[in-house]
């Protein structure tokens, strides 16, 4: 039997307002993404997944979703994502758009008409709307703190003018939570999830899949800020400090519950009533203990793998992450995801400067990452961009757009660096983004990219681009990677790890500062760097550099 798509998939991230503007106003679109369909076919991707695009006052660049069933006309119409998808398909492209089920938008109908009803009705019912404490209900009703910094709860004025009842937000003030213990809330992302699997969707990213049900008697948190800090994705995974402070994540109050499970079962029967293997992935950093339930069997299908994905160039965390990446979803019987980056991180170039490691540096250690990720067994997610090498860009504070940044007061800088619209032609901004050369994008594009543009990159057979289409055409091509039980991966010598898939396929990586030759034999596929050699039996590897070898 053959198996399903998604259990070797290689998937790319489009982030639609920085992938390519159609219609010349700074922002890219649903066009734009239909324009470069053939830049993806060739890159070699099996699937693209969209970031929102549905109806939003972009507070949170469209994570604040007002009408989950519809197109913002910033991004077009509903018919331009039917043909979007249409035209995808029709290249032998598979589309996995994002759902945000955990909240919605301020401008959401259903919370526009909670905040003109009454304290207990059935339309505040829809939301977690609760009395404040304090002799006037003026301290919030307990001490759960937003992901984006400050309270998690806001309070409003009541329709007569009052001060009133608060509502939750684990995000922005602008993403009211909605109440997963509602039937109609679960009932209405079902009429969502059918609407986009009736235009042929294959497949969608679960938003914050592990916030939607929320402990209904409201306790206090312990430690609210170890709670949301244990969520960041910069930290040090395997310190006893941050191990402890994600144990409490499992089961708390906002994250990771129980009930969970029985909410993505109804997702996936009403998935597997379509035929195609429509799909699920699941952005959930969880526990390993805990991701069964997300994808045990009658869930959801993949959960993103962050433990990789915010892996430092060590040789040694990198075979433990991937060997203990394996092994765990060996258990839970789900394919592994990998990922180098995605457009809440810094982009992974910049993520690996450090003190003596330059950019350049940097750049040759994320493709040589890159090298690894697309070698294991399972799907790799590819952030737009990245198959260009581009780092984060510097964003003027003036210019800066992530609510992080406004909710910090500017103490984290936010997301904004990682997520600029992309360079495809040409010396000088927009780079080919837009067709009209006086826009203003949204985010402004640096001075410097003329080396990093799709076009310029095209025409090199070392840049990154050049690496990216050929690790993708081989994962098509190789036997080797069609089985996807026979991998190991091991340091090779002290800093060099090498994978091995079946018997002829080896990837080798130097995550030393040294120039290093290694023995190894079989003719040289892919490198992340120019000067990786290859003679009878050895392999010579710059800093920082690997390549993939056929024996
Ligand atoms: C995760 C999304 O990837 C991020 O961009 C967003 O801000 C939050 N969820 C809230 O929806």
């Amino acid at each position: 039997m053959m198996r399903p798509w998604w259990h070797a998939a290689a998937i790319y991230q489009v982030y639609p307002r920085s992938f390519r503007d159609g219609n010349g106003d700074g922002l890219g679109d649903l066009r734009g993404v239909e324009e470069k369909l053939p830049y993806l076919k060739a890159l070699g991707i099996d699937a693209i997944w969209l970031s929102p695009f549905y109806p939003s006052p972009q507070h949170d660049s469209g994570y604040d979703v007002a009408d989950p069933r519809d197109v913002d006309p910033m991004y077009g119409t509903l018919a331009d994502a039917q043909a979007m998808i249409d035209s995808a398909h029709a290249a032998g492209i598979k589309v996995i758009v994002d759902v945000v089920p955990n909240h919605a938008s301020v401008e959401h109908r259903w919370f526009r008409e909670a905040l003109v009803s009454a304290p207990g009705s059935a339309a505040r019912a829809r939301f977690h709307f609760r009395d404040g404490r304090g002799d006037n209900g003026e301290q919030p009703p307990t001490n759960w703190m937003s992901m984006f910094g400050g309270s998690a709860w806001t309070r409003i004025t009541e329709p007569d003018g009052s001060p009133g009842q608060w509502y939750l937000h684990i995000f922005d003030s602008s993403q009211p939570d909605f109440n997963w213990s509602n039937p109609e809330v679960r009932d209405d992302w079902l009429t969502t999830l059918t609407f986009w699997l009736d235009r042929g969707v294959d497949g969608f990213r679960v938003d914050v899949a592990l916030g939607l049900a929320k402990d209904m008697t409201y306790p206090e948190i312990e430690n609210p800020e170890g709670l949301v800090q244990a969520l960041r994705l910069d930290l040090d995974n395997d310190s006893d400090e941050v191990k402890a402070m994600r144990a409490k994540v499992t089961n708390s109050a906002i994250f990771d519950r129980d009930e969970l499970q029985e909410i993505y079962r109804g997702w996936r029967e009403v998935m597997n009533r379509y035929p195609g293997d429509r799909m699920a992935v699941a952005e959930a950093w969880v526990t390993p203990e805990r991701a069964a339930m997300y994808v045990g069997g009658d869930t959801l299908h993949q959960i993103f793998n962050f433990e990789f994905l915010s892996i430092p160039f060590d040789a040694s965390r990198i075979c433990a992450v991937v060997q203990r990446t394996l092994e765990e979803l060996a258990v839970v019987k789900a394919p592994a995801t990998w990922a180098l980056s995605n457009h809440d991180t810094p982009r992974v170039v910049s993520r690996l400067v450090a003190p003596g490691f330059d950019e350049e540096s940097a750049r040759t250690a994320a493709r040589s990452l890159a090298l690894i990720g697309h070698c294991l067994p399972g799907s790799i997610y590819v952030y737009q961009g990245e198959e260009l090498g581009l780092a984060d860009a510097p964003i003027p504070d003036a210019a800066r757009q992530d609510p992080v940044w406004f909710r910090t007061n500017g103490e984290q800088l936010g997301r904004d660096a990682a997520r600029v619209p992309l360079p495809w032609s040409g010396t000088i901004p927009p780079y080919g983004f837009s067709d009209s050369s006086d826009v203003t994008t949204w985010l402004p594009q640096p001075d410097g990219w003329a080396e990093f543009t799709a076009i310029a990159e095209a025409g090199d057979p070392h840049s990154t681009l050049a690496q990216y289409r050929e690790m993708l055409r081989l994962r098509h091509e190789l036997p080797a990677f069609a089985d996807l039980e026979n991998t190991a991966i091991e340091q090779v010598m002290p800093g060099v790890v090498r994978v091995t898939r079946g018997s002829d396929f080896t990837c080798l990586v130097n995550c030393t500062n040294q120039h290093i030759r290694v023995a190894a034999s079989g003719r040289m596929l892919v490198a992340s760097h120019a000067d990786v050699t290859a003679d009878g039996g050895s392999l010579t590897l710059p800093p920082a550099a690997g390549a993939w070898l056929l024996s």
